[in-house]
């Protein structure tokens, strides 16, 4: 399932989905630009509030009458946190952009307690404490949130309340077995490493899950990818640990399955995944304690769309392991959607909108493995196929799609042999190229074009691709 993300950070909330004083906001405070741009990416499900915010979050905060929500320090992001957008407020406006609730405890500074309140608050019908103050603040009827995140990334020393591997998956035990005893239905993401790289990679994993492995249905990975080296090489290569990362943690995972003789699969919610460095050392210059800060709004070039896309293509042929992919974040922040504070136009997309909002439109219904040999090239550390590709069946519109990255300078002859289904014809095939890998889209002039050189010649795709290209082949 495609999904996103959303966290009290910088202007992805405040001056971002929520604004009452804006022109375009609706009866509820909430910008209807920015409405309209994230029901164009389709993403059923998104997942708040944090991110590090959550580990220092009080979701009674954000709760009640709004003249009576307390401000409070945001340590994570040494920013200030007015509360006026809190549960209600993010469940309304999940209901307006047509997505469900991936809903994070705080497991940093708080824990069992708190984490069965919320799900009591969330939940249970009526008649307790919590149910009926969830219903005196407007919501009569249960919110039903089915998946939620137990912590975030808590084998990270910047994180609030960072733990040890043995710490978080005892926490994790008790509090999984709290919020399930309120709710026996509720699906529960553990942290796993918060990136391929961390120092305790490999045995983090292992020991959540040899603890924890039936107190859990999913397994979560973050991973952020950088080009400070400005090697376009290297660069797109990423794509490469960035699958061997989820090949390694369903190892892992298969590992200590087979050990307890479980019967039960751990699946992987590839929750936090982008690129992320362009905003570095603006952040650093930013004030702190301010309302809604200038942070991580990083503007994306056009090598970065290329990886994004290589990501979700990757993401797809795991697709039998990875059952949850939300690209961080959604608005303002290392974000597909940015809005601009005045002037037009309010709302821009950014380059690695493109791929994004097509993978999650049309990249929906059985992956295809692909039968392909195609060139490699040497990076430092990996050999990197020339061209990433897949196949997705759609049973619902009885559609094939095919998504490719060219990462290639050259043109591209592009063949793709799917034998597991029947082709028809092509019925649109567009591709993103052109541009110069650091061009950028605030000016709005990049956008997907046509790809003209496709066909289908039995149950063969064939294309002509340009040098450093994203394309997508729709076939019915
Ligand atoms: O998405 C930005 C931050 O990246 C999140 O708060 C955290 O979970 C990760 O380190």
């Amino acid at each position: 399932m495609w999904g996103s993300f959303t966290e009290h950070l910088g202007r992805s909330v405040y001056e971002g989905i929520y604004q009452p004083e804006h022109e375009t906001a609706d009866e509820d405070g909430f910008r209807k630009d920015v409405i309209e741009a994230v029901k164009k990416l389709k993403v059923p499900l998104i997942r708040y509030p944090g991110g590090n915010f959550v580990s220092g979050y009080n979701w009674q905060d954000g709760i009640g009458p709004k003249d009576e929500r307390p401000v409070r320090l945001d340590l994570a992001w040494r920013s200030l946190e007015t509360n006026q957008f809190g549960l209600h407020e993010f469940i309304k406006w999940c209901k307006k952009v047509n997505a469900a609730p991936d809903m994070a405890v705080n497991l940093g500074t708080r824990g069992i307690d708190e984490a069965r309140n919320l799900v009591e608050y969330c939940n249970f019908p009526k008649g307790t404490y919590w149910s009926d103050l969830r219903r005196k603040n407007g919501a009569e009827e249960p919110l039903n949130i089915k998946v939620w995140s137990v912590g975030n990334e808590m084998d990270g020393d910047w994180q609030i309340g960072h733990q040890t591997a043995h710490e978080y998956c005892r926490l994790v035990h008790e509090t999984a077995k709290a919020m399930r005893l309120v709710d026996p239905s509720v699906e529960l993401v553990a942290c796993c490493s918060s990136n391929h790289q961390n120092d305790t990679y490999g045995s983090w994993e292992e020991t959540v899950l040899d603890n924890a492995y039936d107190d859990v249905d999913y397994l979560s990975l973050h991973q952020y990818y950088d080009n400070y080296e400005d090697n376009l090489s290297e660069f797109l290569g990423k794509s490469v640990d960035f699958d061997n990362f989820i090949s390694e943690v369903t190892a892992i995972s298969d590992a200590v399955k087979a050990r307890k003789h479980s019967h039960k699969q751990i699946n992987l919610a590839f929750d936090e995944w982008n690129v992320w460095y362009h905003s570095v050392g603006a952040d650093d210059e930013q004030e702190p304690w301010t309302q809604a800060p200038h942070l991580l709004e990083d503007h994306y070039d056009f090598e970065d769309a290329l990886l994004v896309g290589s990501l979700a293509i990757t993401l797809l042929k795991h697709a039998d392991r990875v059952k949850i992919g939300c690209l961080a974040q959604l608005v303002n922040v290392i974000a597909p959607i940015m809005t601009n504070t005045d002037g037009s136009p309010s709302v821009w997309y950014q380059t690695i909108f493109y791929p994004f909002m097509q993978v999650s439109n049309y990249g929906q219904g059985i992956a295809l493995t692909p039968k392909q040999t195609v060139p490699t090239y040497q990076a430092k550390e990996y050999e990197v196929p020339y061209v990433d590709s897949i196949a997705v069946y759609n049973p619902e519109t009885a559609e094939v799609v095919v998504f490719i990255v060219n990462k290639a300078n050259e043109q591209t002859a592009f063949t793709l042999d799917i034998d597991s289904a029947k082709l028809g014809e092509v019925v649109a095939a567009t591709q993103f190229t052109g541009y110069d890998i650091h061009q950028t889209n605030e000016d709005q002039s990049m956008n997907l074009q046509d790809l003209k050189d496709v066909n289908v010649v039995g149950n063969q795709v064939n294309a002509q691709l340009e040098p450093l290209s994203w394309n997508m082949i729709r076939i019915k």
